[in-house]
C-alpha cells in the first residue's frame, strides 16, 4: 500500500510516517519545507512541492499509484491567522481543494484529514463530543471547518471516504528520541516552557490568570504525538477495510492548567520557571477538554504516552538535544 503524506516533514506528520513505516506501508512525503525539516524525515520518498500548485500535485499522482492520502500540511498559528487570513485560506483551504480534486481525478478515494479542536470555538459543554456545535472563532479554525464541510459534500457526491481527526493539543516527542517538535516561531505551551528552561527567554509569559478555573489559568487537553500518530494508522486501516467516513476527537480526556504543566516541567527538569503573568489572548477560553470515547471505540485506540509526565519527559529529552 502506497500512502501519500502531506506535511510529512512536520511535527505530527513525521511521527505518523514513522508509525506507517513500522507497519509496512510504503510512504511518499510531499512537503514544501516552509515549516518542515529534513531532519524530521525518518524514511519514505520525499518530494519537495507546494500543494498550492495543482501541477506539482498532478505530477505526484502521475508518478505514483497512491492508495490513500494523509493530509497534515497546513499553517498552524492561530494568532497569525487573524492578522493574515488570506495566507491561511490559501495554505489550508486551497491546498485541500487542489489535493482532493487531483485525488478524485485519479480515483483515490481514501483520505485522512488533520482537523482541530479549533472547529468548536468556545465550548458550550465539557467534555466536548463530536456532535458539539461547530463555531470556529478564528480564521485558522474556519479553514478546518470549511474543509470538513467540503469532505462531507464530496463524500456524498463522489464516494470519497474520509476520517477527519480533530486533535486537541499535540505534545511530547518520539519516545525513541528520533523525532520531536520544531516549530518556528513556537507557539505551543510545553515546548515554550522547555525552551525557556534551556535559557532561550529570561522569563515565561502566562497568558491570563483570571480564568474561572481552580488556579485561574487556562486548562487544556494534551495528547502525546505518538498516540496521535497511532490513531492515524488505525484510521487508515479502517478506511482500507472499507469503512464509512467518520469524524473523531483525539485528546487525552484529562485537562491540565498552565500552572500544573509548569509545575510538572519544573519537577522533571529540576529547573525553576520564571513566570510572568500577561493578559489573555484573543479567543482563549477557560477550558478545552475532549471526549475521545468515539475514537477509542471506533478505532480501538489506546493512549500509551499521554500522561503529563511522559509528554514532558519525552519533549525535554528531545529539546535538550536540539
Ligand atoms: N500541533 C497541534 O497541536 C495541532 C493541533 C490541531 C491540529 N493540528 C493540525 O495538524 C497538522 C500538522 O500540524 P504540525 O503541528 O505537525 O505542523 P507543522 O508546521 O510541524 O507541519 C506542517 C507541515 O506542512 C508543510 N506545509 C505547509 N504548507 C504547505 C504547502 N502549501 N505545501 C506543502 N507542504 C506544506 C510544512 O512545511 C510542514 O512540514 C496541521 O494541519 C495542523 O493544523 C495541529
Amino acid at each position: 500500500m502506497k500512502i501519500l503524506v502531506t506535511g510529512g516533514a512536520g511535527y505530527i506528520g513525521s511521527h505518523t510516517v514513522k508509525d506507517l513505516l513500522k507497519h509496512g506501508y510504503e510512504v511518499v512525503i510531499v512537503d514544501n519545507f516552509s515549516s518542515g525539516h529534513p531532519e524530521l524525515v525518518c524514511g519514505g520518498q520525499v518530494i519537495q512541492a507546494d500543494l498550492r500548485n495543482k501541477e506539482q500535485i498532478a505530477d505526484i499522482f502521475r508518478q505514483h499509484k497512491i492508495d490513500a492520502v494523509l493530509h497534515f500540511a497546513a499553517l498552524i498559528q492561530v494568532g497569525e491567522s487573524y492578522q493574515d487570513p488570506q495566507k491561511y485560506y490559501l495554505h489550508n483551504l486551497l491546498t485541500s481543494l487542489n489535493l482532493l480534486e487531483t485525488m478524485l481525478r485519479h480515483q483515490v478515494k481514501q483520505f485522512i484529514f488533520s482537523s482541530s479542536a479549533a472547529v468548536y470555538g468556545a465550548p458550550q459543554k465539557i467534555p466536548i463530543e463530536e456532535n458539539h456545535p461547530l463555531n470556529p472563532v478564528n480564521p485558522y479554525g474556519t479553514t478546518k471547518f470549511m474543509v470538513e464541510k467540503i469532505l462531507a459534500d464530496y463524500s456524498r457526491a463522489y464516494g470519497l471516504r474520509y476520517v477527519s481527526l480533530r486533535y486537541f493539543n499535540a505534545a511530547g516527542a518520539d519516545p525513541e528520541g528520533e523525532l520531536g517538535e520544531l516549530h518556528s516561531p513556537e507557539t505551543h505551551l510545553i515546548p515554550n516552557i522547555l525552551l525557556h528552561l534551556l535559557g532561550k527567554n529570561p522569563d515565561f509569559q502566562v497568558f491570563g490568570h483570571d480564568f474561572p478555573t481552580p488556579d485561574g489559568t487556562a486548562i487544556r487537553d494534551y495528547i502525546h504525538v505518538t498516540d496521535l500518530a497511532r490513531a492515524h494508522v488505525l484510521a487508515l486501516e479502517r478506511l482500507l477495510a472499507g469503512s464509512d467516513s467518520q469524524v473523531l476527537n483525539l485528546g487525552s480526556s484529562r485537562g491540565y492548567s498552565v500552572l500544573e504543566v509548569i509545575k510538572e516541567a519544573e519537577k522533571i527538569t529540576g529547573r525553576k520557571v520564571n513566570i510572568k503573568f500577561g493578559p489573555k489572548r484573543l479567543g482563549d477560553v477557560p477550558v478545552l477538554l475532549a471526549s475521545s470515547r468515539l475514537a477509542e471505540d471506533w478505532l480501538g485506540w489506546e493512549r500509551k504516552y499521554s500522561d503529563l509526565e511522559t509528554i514532558i519527559r519525552t519533549a525535554w529529552e528531545w529539546h535538550q538535544k536540539h
